[in-house]
């Protein structure tokens, strides 16, 4: 038997096309989940008879990995479709692809592509029982690992986040990761978010709304709660956005020192992968306050979450 959400979930393509209620209802069945995500259990197969395709055109360890391992875990088959070998090389487009997959019966689809709206406009010209799953689209949106993070930080914090300050470090600018981690974080009530990065990797005002841009890292981690450390995307920069990577680090980077000024029970997270000595400290990413090998447990429940909600929503559901 499928658990269905109260409210039919179509595609997930971003959190901030999710009302509050979702958002929880995902993060509650997960929560749920987690056992059976970190051992799996092989008389739980509600997904059995299902084929997910991972279609990933950007390079992803975790991500894809923790799809892989959510479906299998609710029983669906899974096609990791290599797409440097795949037609796309041919030239054909990703909406022949995805209708050459649906005609082999596959429904549930996780896509992560490196132009902002790809997985949006799939989901304008797919099947009506087509579900489709944004795994990250260029600097835009990657709503599951926005629930990951909401679950990590649920897990240490609790459930009331009105209470919770949240820092932001590092490469705002470039990363889907901050941004549906904003969405999530305003969905649920997070007390102060605080963001900081060098002016040239600040987000646009839009990003930014309800969050107090710090002057310095500094500032952002005083009396921080969570603070959340991102990659420093050199693959989506134009040149001579940082100075040097050292000066980067010094300025914006977490160090243990930096760390100090946190609360206490301040926990750090990261999305992976990680540039260490870059964004992050060594003895930080793998200190006591750090969650990031937590966070890549989470992902896996919050898929199997995200999947069961989906394969549960009939084609004549609204989304
Ligand atoms: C992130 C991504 O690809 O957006 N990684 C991930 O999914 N865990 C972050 C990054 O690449 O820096």
């Amino acid at each position: 038997m499928l658990h269905r959400l109260h409210a039919p979930l179509r595609h997930l393509l971003a959190l901030d096309q999710l009302p509050r209620a979702t958002i929880e209802a995902l993060l509650d069945r997960a929560q749920t989940l987690r056992p059976r995500a970190l051992t799996g259990d092989p008389a739980y197969r509600p997904l059995a008879g299902c084929t997910l395709a991972n279609l990933f055109f950007e390079a992803s360890t975790r991500t894809r990995c923790s799809f892989q391992l959510a479906a299998a875990r609710l029983g669906a088959d899974v096609l990791n479709v290599d797409m440097a070998t795949s037609s796309a090389r041919k030239g054909e487009s990703m909406a022949d692809t995805l209708a050459t997959l649906e005609a082999m019966g596959v429904t549930l689809f996780s896509i992560r592509h490196s132009l902002d709206g790809v997985v949006a406009e799939l989901a304008a010209v797919c099947a009506p029982t087509t579900r489709l799953i944004n795994a990250g689209d260029g600097r835009s949106h990657h709503p599951t690992q926005g629930l990951l993070d909401m679950l990590t930080i649920r897990q240490h914090k609790g459930l009331d986040f009105s209470h919770l300050k949240i820092a932001i470090l590092g490469d705002i600018k470039h990363s889907r990761v901050a941004r549906s981690d904003l969405h999530a974080l305003r969905a649920l009530g997070a007390g102060e978010i605080a963001l900081a990065a060098p002016v040239t990797l600040l987000p646009d005002a839009a990003t930014a709304a309800g969050c107090s841009v710090q002057a310095s890292a500094d500032d952002a981690v005083r009396d921080a709660d969570v603070i959340i450390t991102l990659r420093l995307q050199r693959e989506r920069m134009e040149e001579g956005l940082v100075p040097s990577l050292e000066a980067f680090y010094s300025d914006w980077g977490l160090s243990p020192q930096r760390l100090q000024l946190a609360r206490n029970d301040a926990i750090v997270m990261h999305p992976g992968p990680m540039n260490r000595g870059v964004e992050i400290a060594n003895e930080v990413a793998d200190g006591p306050q750090s969650v990031i090998r937590e966070q890549v447990s989470n992902g896996v429940a919050v898929r199997m979450a995200v999947l069961e909600a989906l394969a549960a929503t009939k084609a004549d559901d609204q989304s």
